[in-house]
């Protein structure tokens, strides 16, 4: 039976017989053997392979097993003499499935940047940064769903067309089932929704939350995992147009209960993390940012701080700092200011709660000053906002009001409104930026580089 090859490195034995399958990352030839190193994705590290000139077909074998090549290998390991690993692999069949033409095999030796890596995204996946990043992702989604299905929460599946702007920002891509052209125009010249494939506008989904409040009021704790889309300028190292979204939602909790949850929920991820991938965030820390470990050490043992938006406007006007974008109460923090407040202020997560309501979604619970709404964003360290919340506006009056105040086509969300008729309760919940907590965790530069097919303004290649 084929090993993987993590298992081999973690558990195997000397004078263990195995199989082995993957590609060949390294090989190196020596006067009378060669050594390959073999990588099937499942850890960082390949396994050594020491082949020796008695091999049948050595030689040839020896030509067709290039880096990039895909081979099975069969033998038995053996303790190793090298630094640095426990055991190698000492060959006695080698089959080789597809060679790789060395002088064209775009993973050279030497070190790729990532940008270069962008344009070979079919092959990025086989680089030691890449790999890593994939496993971290992945353990990061097996930690997200361990964590609400150990507490009875209910996985959602929202949908990905949507009709109505979850977020009332107009960030949205139109979905059409028709050929846009040979739709017909109004009067006014605009195009007319009404003869598309839905019979009107429809679009990619922002956010999965009105969905899952629908599905809260039923199921009290649920949770959305998928992807989301925006059409914002994305052309920045912490924005994707399509980006996936973690969307907890939470009857008969209010904003104390959504911000222990989001807190209790970053703790348990990274301590997943560092549990499972342990050689990845070594490797992290090592190449990519030195203080990867210390953040993971520094989530899960400190107290998140939490502040009012109003005392983060007066921490800020007191920083002995100048920043690009004035202070001033009203107005949005940027990332600058975020990144003060975690960064350099508190040197740690900072639940920022109580925004002014202008700058802030439509269905978010108004406070009694008129003024500001029970919001919550978390700031990390580097990356600024990972996970932005709030407790709903359940009453129903308020929430009338909140959506004309805000422009907002009423008649789109009637059933959103429904649900503050029937039954209504305190309700909460949050996103977290998925895709931006790989970057946090694993200290990459760009966004683009912790999803296998990043899609940005101009991005689209597969
Ligand atoms: O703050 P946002 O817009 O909140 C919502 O969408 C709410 N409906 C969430 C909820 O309460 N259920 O987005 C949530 C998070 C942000 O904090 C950020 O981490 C991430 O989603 N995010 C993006 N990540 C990558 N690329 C983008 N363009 C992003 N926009 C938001
Ligand atoms: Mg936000």
């Amino acid at each position: 039976m084929t090993r993987r090859i993590l298992d081999l490195l973690r558990y195997g034995q000397p004078n263990e017989p195995v199989t082995i399958q993957g590609w060949v990352r390294t090989k190196r030839d020596q006067k009378s053997f060669s050594f390959v190193e073999v990588n099937d994705g499942s850890s960082l590290a390949g396994l050594q392979v020491v082949v020796n000139d008695d091999l049948p077909n050595y030689a040839e074998t020896m030509k067709q097993a290039n880096t990039g090549a895909s081979v099975e290998i069969s033998g038995v390991l053996v303790e190793s003499p090298a630094k640095g690993q426990r055991i190698e692999l000492k060959a006695h069949t080698i089959k080789v499935y597809g060679e790789a033409d060395a002088e064209t095999y775009p993973l050279q030796k030497k070190r790729h940047s990532f940008e270069f890596l962008r344009t070979i995204g079919h092959l990025r996946p086989r680089t030691n940064t890449l790999g890593a990043v994939f496993r971290v992702r992945n353990a990061c989604a097996t930690a997200i769903h361990n964590f609400f299905q150990e507490r009875g929460f209910l996985w959602v599946h929202t949908p990905l067309i949507t009709a109505s702007d979850a977020e009332g920002a107009g960030e949205l891509f139109t979905v059409t089932g028709l050929d846009f052209e040979k739709l017909p125009r109004t009067d006014a010249g605009e195009i007319d929704f009404s003869e598309d494939f839905f019979g009107r506008r429809a679009y990619l989904t922002v956010s999965g939350q009105l969905e899952a409040e629908i599905m809260a009021m039923a199921f009290t704790n649920v949770y959305t995992f998928g992807p989301t889309f925006r059409a914002e300028n994305s052309n920045t190292s912490r924005h994707l147009a399509e980006f996936w979204m973690v969307e907890p939602e939470m009857a008969f909790c209010e904003l104390e209960g959504n911000m222990d949850l989001a807190e209790a929920f970053l703790k348990h991820v990274f301590k997943h993390v560092l549990e499972t991938c342990p050689e990845d965030m070594e490797f992290f820390n090592l190449r990519i940012d030195d203080s990867v470990l210390a953040t993971a050490e520094n989530i899960i043992n400190s107290q998140f701080e939490r502040i009012t938006y109003t005392d983060a406007i007066a921490l800020l006007e007191k920083a002995d700092k100048s920043f690009e974008y004035p202070v001033s109460w009203g107005a949005d923090l940027q990332s600058e200011h975020e990144r003060y407040l975690a960064e350099d202020l508190f040197k740690k997560p900072v639940i920022v709660t109580d925004y002014p309501a202008a700058i802030k979604a439509f269905y978010m619970r108004l406070n009694d000053d008129g003024k500001t709404v029970r919001a919550m964003d978390i700031l990390a360290p580097k990356i600024g906002e990972l996970v932005g919340g709030s407790q709903r506006e359940e009453r129903l009056e308020v929430l009338e009001r909140r959506v004309q105040e805000c422009g907002l086509p009423i008649e789109t969300l009637w059933w959103y409104l429904d649900l503050r008729r029937y039954g209504t309760v305190p309700h909460a919940g949050f996103g977290l930026g998925f895709d931006r907590l790989v970057q946090f965790m694993t200290g990459m530069g760009n966004i683009r580089d912790v999803i296998p097919f990043p899609r940005a303004p101009r991005e689209a290649e597969f």
